[in-house]
């Protein structure tokens, strides 16, 4: 249980924009935001650099938390591009509408990803998502959302922490990768992030 202090002192020190703000959302949420700080520039890097789309694809983001990879993304794409976002957490949604006006913020869940793609799929998936905090079922609902949102020859991109690459979460989520993917590489451990982590890209 986190004591209600320590969400107050955070709530008060931090500027609209700043890591406290996501500091913040862990706090209340600690097992959905999955993390206690937005992820690195180097991590973020590492994640986007893994995406092969191209400036006027359609790309989605998961969990985008307040934009670490979300504005590397958007620098990516042109103006026939799009980039829709999956926040479900008050705290990170807030900032994120803010810092992104160009995005398209949705303050839902990541298992609703079809509703709101309608007919379009597509082409690059992006997650920011702490997958080895999810429940089983929440996992496949995700999973499958993802699934049936891409296009067939669309990828899949997504980090998991170093500390945590022996969960039974994160072990599953590893196995619905290979199961559902044609090729899954994996990166090298990126040291310069809390917690170290690496990256999945899959096709
Ligand atoms: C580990 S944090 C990562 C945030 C950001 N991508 C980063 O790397 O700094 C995971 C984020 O996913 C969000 N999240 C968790 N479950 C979600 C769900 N089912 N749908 C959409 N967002 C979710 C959390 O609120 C949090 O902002």
């Amino acid at each position: 249980m986190i004591p209600d202090h320590a969400g107050q002192a955070a709530t008060e020190a931090a500027t609209p924009d700043s890591p406290l703000r996501f500091v913040q959302a862990f706090l209340r949420e600690p097992f959905t935001v999955g993390a206690c700080w937005p992820s690195s520039a180097a991590l973020s890097r590492a994640v986007v650099d893994s995406c092969a789309f191209a400036p006027s694809s359609t790309v989605v983001e998961l969990g985008p938390g307040t934009g670490s990879f979300t504005e590397l993304l958007l620098e990516r794409l042109d103006s026939r591009g799009q980039l829709l976002a999956f926040e479900i957490s008050d705290t990170n949604i807030e900032v994120l509408r803010r810092r992104f006006p160009r995005c398209r913020t949705i303050h839902d869940s990541a298992e609703f990803l079809p509703r709101y793609l309608g007919h379009k799929r597509a082409d690059c998936i992006v997650s920011g998502l702490a997958w080895g905090n999810m429940l089983p079922a929440l996992q496949d609902r995700v999973f499958r959302a993802m699934l049936e949102s891409l296009t067939p020859d669309g990828q899949f991109v997504a980090f998991a922490y170093v500390h945590a690459r022996w969960f039974p979460t994160t072990l599953r989520f590893r196995k619905l990768m290979f199961r559902n993917f044609e090729r899954v590489e994996l990166t090298p451990i990126i040291w310069r992030n809390l917690p170290p982590a690496y990256v999945y890209r899959c096709w």
